[in-house]
């Protein structure tokens, strides 16, 4: 799905660096993302440097920019909620969507996370109208286990378990 012109050293998933603030607050406030968070109204930029400021310092947080050709192309958060659970919250730069960014980055980014919050669990929460979203973070193996109302919205509580190590035994 990555299109073929897009080789594996061009992409590249990295921590996010102070200077990203700002972009990141592009994707945060355009329109149709607002529309698609629990947080709808719109987050004015010094609102927004605190925040990241904050995120960036946050023990319990991890924040990572997709790079391609070393441009900026989307960013995934992790923002552990409680003991045992971070939740997940990613956006791909609109020009960007549907070629398999969105998967390439989950998926990148969850094959270290666990370890790296201590958690067990990850949570997506989703709404319903969301295709994109919901097809990605369950292909990627979140399931749904219920639903909550916030703001007069009903979003998907959607959780994906750490996958299971395999036990090495002593000695063999
Ligand atoms: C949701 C989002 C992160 C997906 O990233 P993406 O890079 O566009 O997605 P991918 O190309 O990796 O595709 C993931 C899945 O979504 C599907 N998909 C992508 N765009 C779609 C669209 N416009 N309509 C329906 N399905 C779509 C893909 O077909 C794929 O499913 P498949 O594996 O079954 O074929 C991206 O659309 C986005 O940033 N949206 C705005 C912010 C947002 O909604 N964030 C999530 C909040 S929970």
């Amino acid at each position: 799905m990555i299109p073929d012109n897009v080789t594996p050293e061009s992409l590249r998933l990295r921590p996010a660096l102070p200077a990203d603030c700002r972009q990141i607050w592009r994707w945060a406030t355009a329109p149709d993302v607002r529309q698609r968070s629990v947080q709808r109204k719109p987050i004015p930029y010094d609102v927004h440097i605190k925040w990241f400021n904050e995120k960036m310092n946050a023990e319990g947080t991890r924040l990572y920019v997709l790079v391609l050709d070393e441009v900026p192309v989307a960013n995934i958060r992790f923002d552990r909620v409680s003991d045992g659970i971070a939740e997940v919250s990613l956006t791909v730069s609109d020009q960007h969507r549907g070629c398999g960014f969105g998967r390439f980055m989950l998926s990148k980014a969850m094959s270290s996370i666990y370890d790296e919050l201590h958690v067990s669990r990850l949570l997506a929460r989703i709404h319903d109208t969301n295709v994109a979203s919901v097809r990605l973070f369950t292909r990627a193996g979140f399931v749904k286990s219920g639903e909550e109302t916030i703001a007069g919205r009903v979003w998907g509580r959607y959780l994906r378990h750490a996958p299971a190590t395999d036990a090495v035994e002593e000695g063999s």
